[in-house]
């Protein structure tokens, strides 16, 4: 989920909403808002994209009757707050939409993440009479948060905003789980309160008015300088001021930081579609991944390193630990690192991770990939690694999010922000940033000399051009997937690389065109699969350069054939100049050399392009699919 809270002078509501607009790939499934209007709550909230928000907020009149009378229209309180949701507890309806107002009316909370304690909670509050009118975990917070308020002021606590933080503080000690939350009381206009566990919270520091969001892009537009808080820590802003506590009433510092990137990154650029906009970026993306990373000396450097090198000399077994498209990252590198560092590497869900019990220790390192750095199932497998004594090294997109921050190193990837919910240029740069981690690997332990890694630094350096060409001559993949649109499945097979090359082409079609997609080991179709196979079947096959690995690529050239031979209609992907695959192709796409190891550096970028064109082409919503979120904060 999305939320923004701001306090200061200006109208909150067009502010929280710009916010949600940056913030909605974290979430579509309802928005809503709540505005304190002079000393008078006001929300609204609405099933849907923010667009039915908007609609509904822009028929509500300019000043509104409450029981105290006539006040101000929602668009004049200065203090606000809004949600833009995926859904978790309750379904995606107005009455689960957030913010939840307690029953006393006055207070209004949003949350992202889930209250695992709520069912309890829920009985509790049920049994001291209060009605819940929805179906979420979040409305027991504001139940709670209201009777916290109650509690305080009966017992004499002077009022002001510190109450606001108290009741907060009371409320964050009776959850159990990951939660934001956000909170106003319109008994305490100007103020807005956060409390952060496991789930991301950032400040925005302006001048005369602080934000609060899940994350920088919500008020970039408006400030710079922003404030990371720490795991368990509650916020309080003004308009002047932030005050930071931990969930005992310690008062607590966050981390200062500057956002370099500027706000029109995060705008479409002309593109119809952000992931458009995000292929097209891949080439830059990729050398800013690369850009100095490798020393005069030949030598890789890594990000933020706390492991010494003796540290990466005594690992003897690599877990890399990811979900959806990082998770194919990860199988990728695992042909890589093995290859050049000769040490066992395994790839693994991360929502599966801890719950088998792997085995681990301190010679262990575990790679996390997340993109935001967020990805609740991957920062519990990196937590279990860690309470295992294994090195935990991210590689992550979103600088300062928790998975970093909770590794021993980090390599970021510099890809700056990507907003469409199907990952493209973070891919790529996952892959460049793992291939680095190998080669850092294999160096320091001997594995690799500075001038074989720099000749391979060499030929990645030489990509971003290359998938310029590429993308240059994209256009007949765009056509053939127009033509495939009513296609009732496509499979997606590889070698080697290729193969996870394959799921990720069978991902993309599946979250964006919502049509039955599968990737397989060219191999292991005539072990099952193939039976799938009928009269114009359309089969994707990515094939291995002739010259690296001879023998992959004919036993490839075996498969097409094979899948060919029982009806499919064989769309090819293979190295410019590859004729050998020409007589079992109905189509092929060329896309240029490169060694096998970074092939799908190039392969990938055809799928992507394939999976937009025909979600585009079905009248889907290419950067927010259905049901999905870019950032899923929940395990
Ligand atoms: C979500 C997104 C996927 C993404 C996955 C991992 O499920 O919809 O596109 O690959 O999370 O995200 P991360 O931020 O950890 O890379």
């Amino acid at each position: 989920c999305g939320i923004v809270g701001y306090a200061g002078s200006r109208p909150a509501l067009g502010i929280v909403l710009d916010g949600l607009r940056r913030l909605e790939y974290r979430g579509y499934d309802s928005a809503g808002v709540a505005v304190v209007c002079g000393d008078e709550l006001l929300t609204e909230k609405r099933a849907g994209k923010l667009a039915n928000l908007e609609k509904a907020l822009s028929e509500r009149s300019s000043s509104e009757t409450t029981d105290s009378g006539t006040v101000l229209g929602i668009g004049d309180g200065v203090t606000g707050i809004g949600h833009t949701r995926w859904a978790t507890h309750g379904g995606p309806t107005d009455r689960n939409a957030h913010p939840h107002v307690a029953r006393d009316g006055r207070v209004a909370v949003i949350h992202n993440g889930i209250i695992e304690n709520f069912a309890k909670l829920r009985a509790e509050l049920e049994a001291d009479g209060v009605q819940f009118t929805s179906d979420t975990d979040t409305e027991c917070a504001a139940h709670l948060l209201s009777a916290a308020l109650t509690k305080l002021r009966t017992s004499g606590e002077p009022e002001g905003p510190q109450l606001l933080a108290a009741a907060m503080r009371a409320v964050c000690q009776r959850l159990e789980g990951a939660f934001t939350l956000l909170a106003v009381d319109a008994s305490l206009p100007g103020t807005v309160v956060g409390a952060r566990r496991n789930s991301p919270l950032v400040v925005g520091r302006g001048t005369g008015e602080n934000y609060l969001a899940s994350d920088v892009s919500a008020f970039i537009e408006h400030t710079r300088e922003a404030v990371e808080l720490g795991q368990d820590q509650v916020v309080l802003i003004t308009g002047d001021t932030i005050e930071i506590s931990d969930f005992a009433g310690q008062p607590a510092t966050g981390k200062d930081f500057h956002i370099d990137w500027d706000a029109s990154a995060a705008e479409k650029g002309g593109h119809e579609y952000f992931m458009l906009k995000e292929i097209a970026e891949q080439p830059q993306a990729i050398a800013d991944t690369l850009l100095g990373r490798l020393t005069d000396s030949g030598e890789i450097m890594l990000d933020e390193v706390r492991l010494s090198d003796q540290d990466l000399r005594d690992v003897d077994k690599v877990f890399i630990v990811a979900c959806g498209t990082a998770y194919h990252s990860g199988l990728v590198a695992k042909y890589a690192i093995e290859h050049w560092t000769r040490i066992p590497c395994e790839v693994e869900l991360a929502s599966e991770f801890r719950y088998r019990d792997p085995v681990l220790d301190r010679s262990t390192l575990v790679v996390a990939i997340s993109q935001s750095g967020e990805t609740m199932d991957t920062l519990m497998a990196l937590r279990h690694a860690k309470a295992q004594k294994a090195r935990v090294l991210a590689i992550c997109n979103t600088n300062g999010s928790t998975i970093p921050r909770e590794s021993d190193a980090v390599l970021y990837t510099h890809g700056g922000p990507e907003i469409a919910v199907a990952s493209t240029k973070a891919f790529l740069t996952q892959l460049v940033a793992c291939y680095l981690i190998g080669l850092h690997l294999a160096q320091v332990r001997g594995n690799l000399y500075a001038d074989e890694a720099g000749a391979i630094v060499e030929q990645l350096l030489k990509t971003p051009d290359k998938i310029r060409e590429l993308l240059a001559g994209i256009e007949p993949v765009r056509q053939l997937a127009r033509e495939l649109k009513a296609a009732p499945t496509v499979l997606f097979i590889g070698r080697h690389v290729g193969y996870p090359v394959a799921l990720e082409g069978a991902l993309k079609l599946k979250e964006l065109a919502y049509m039955h997609a599968e990737g397989f080991a060219a191999g292991e179709l005539k072990h099952g699969p193939i039976a799938l196979i009928d009269q114009g079947t359309p089969v994707v096959c990515v094939v291995p350069s002739p010259a690296g690995r001879g023998m992959l690529h004919d036993k490839i050239v075996s498969n097409i054939q094979e899948v060919r031979a029982r009806g499919a209609r064989t769309i090819v992907i293979a190295e410019e100049g590859d004729t050998a695959v020409l007589p079992y192709a109905d189509h092929v796409i060329y896309v240029p050399r490169t060694p096998t190891l970074l092939a799908p550096l190039m392969t990938t970028i055809p799928l992507q392009v394939f999976a937009c064109e025909i979600a585009a082409a079905r009248g889907h919503d290419v950067d927010q699919p259905r049901n999905l979120a870019k950032s899923v904060t929940v395990e």
